[in-house]
């Protein structure tokens, strides 16, 4: 398999660049050559290098929070509670389903230039989902090439499917019972992972060519796709999300391993943006925590849309918004207690 190389490449922010010379003086020499010149992580100018969208001054304004809160996850079950599964597909729509999670893999693998040691055994459970028997590794600005673009696509999903349910209650004068609000909100928490990772990289112009492409492509077919079949668009989802909990985790896993020193750098920051939306503690702002983070919403994705794609489409209330009559056995919900890899049953909560 072929892995586009230089252009995909992501320069990173000024503070990082400044950073990055830092570390590299630090560790010695260690890929010296390359890393300490800002200019061998772009072609984009240096004067071009600049803080993405920062905060608009107003006269009046002091500061726009965002619409929707984040849930609280506890630490200790982001760390203990989330880990890579896989929902076995069980009909026709979910193996189509499957399919095309596998596809896209393999073209966003291609575009990303992503590359990782085996990535076996995947069990479920198992928190070492890597063994490194290969030797392809990634580095800091090839994980964010990848985050960023992956991040890009994953907000329009929730957006599409919100967006015709919204139209289809109102043409149809019914309720939606629920489900907007849950995949609003998806989109809205990939979309704060995408501002995070922009925070730390800047996408040079191939890359901002290639989202806007896939953004076009990956819009119009998953609305033509909802509109035929909304389960195996969620069961779509779900399994997308499966690849979003192993990337993080073996980034997470990388950087345990001492292999992304930029990463655990202690002058390393986790961008103000993630700090105001994840409300994280002072003590927890290390690059591996804010992963920690985000692999938390990425299997929260997973579960809900595995759940929404065993419900009937049209009457089932959204579980993870609804008053349960017996409170005390576990349900769906926003947080990460309960959290189900491969999604509830509809026997289970309906
Ligand atoms: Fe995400
Ligand atoms: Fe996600």
């Amino acid at each position: 398999m072929f892995v586009a190389r230089t252009s995909t490449r992501i320069p990173l922010s000024k503070g990082t660049v400044l950073q990055v010379s830092r570390v590299v003086s630090s560790y010695g020499g260690y890929g010296k050559s390359s890393l300490s010149q800002p200019r061998a992580f772009s072609t984009t100018r240096r004067a071009g290098l600049r803080e993405y969208f920062p905060q608009p001054e107003t006269e009046m304004i002091r500061k726009t929070k965002p619409a929707w809160e984040h849930p609280e996850f506890a630490y200790e079950d982001m760390k203990t509670k989330i880990f890579y599964a896989h929902r076995k597909p069980a009909d026709f729509s979910d193996r189509v389903a499957l399919f095309m999670v596998r596809m896209l893999r393999w073209g966003t693998d291609i575009a990303t230039g992503y590359k990782h040691d085996v990535e076996s055994p995947k069990k479920i459970g198992d928190a070492n989902v890597m063994a490194a028997t290969k030797p392809y590794s990634m580095s800091e600005r090839k994980w964010l090439t990848r985050f960023v673009f992956l991040e890009s696509v994953a907000g329009v999903p929730g957006m599409v499917a919100a967006m015709l349910r919204h139209l289809n209650s109102m043409r149809r004068l019914k309720r939606d019972n629920g489900w907007i609000e849950t995949l609003l909100e998806e989109s809205q928490n990939e979309r704060m992972h995408l501002l995070t990772f922009l925070k730390m990289a800047e996408p040079g112009w191939f890359m901002k060519l290639m989202i806007l492409g896939a953004q076009g492509v990956f819009f119009n077919s998953m609305f033509l796709s909802y509109l035929v079949s909304p389960r195996t668009c969620h069961r779509f989802v779900g399994y997308l999300e499966e690849e979003a909990v192993l990337t993080y985790s073996l980034a997470i896993s990388d950087l345990e391993n001492g292999k992304l020193p930029l990463w655990t750098h202690p002058n390393f920051k986790v961008p103000d943006i993630a700090v105001d939306y994840w409300k994280i503690p002072e003590d927890k702002r290390t690059m591996r925590d804010l992963l920690l983070y985000v692999r938390a919403d990425e299997a929260k994705h997973r579960e809900v849309n595995h759940t929404l794609g065993n419900l009937d489409q049209n009457e089932d209330p959204n579980p993870f918004v609804s008053e349960y009559k017996d409170p005390s056995v576990p349900h769906p919900g926003k947080g990460i207690e309960h959290v189900r890899p491969t999604g509830w049953e509809r026997k289970e909560i309906i």
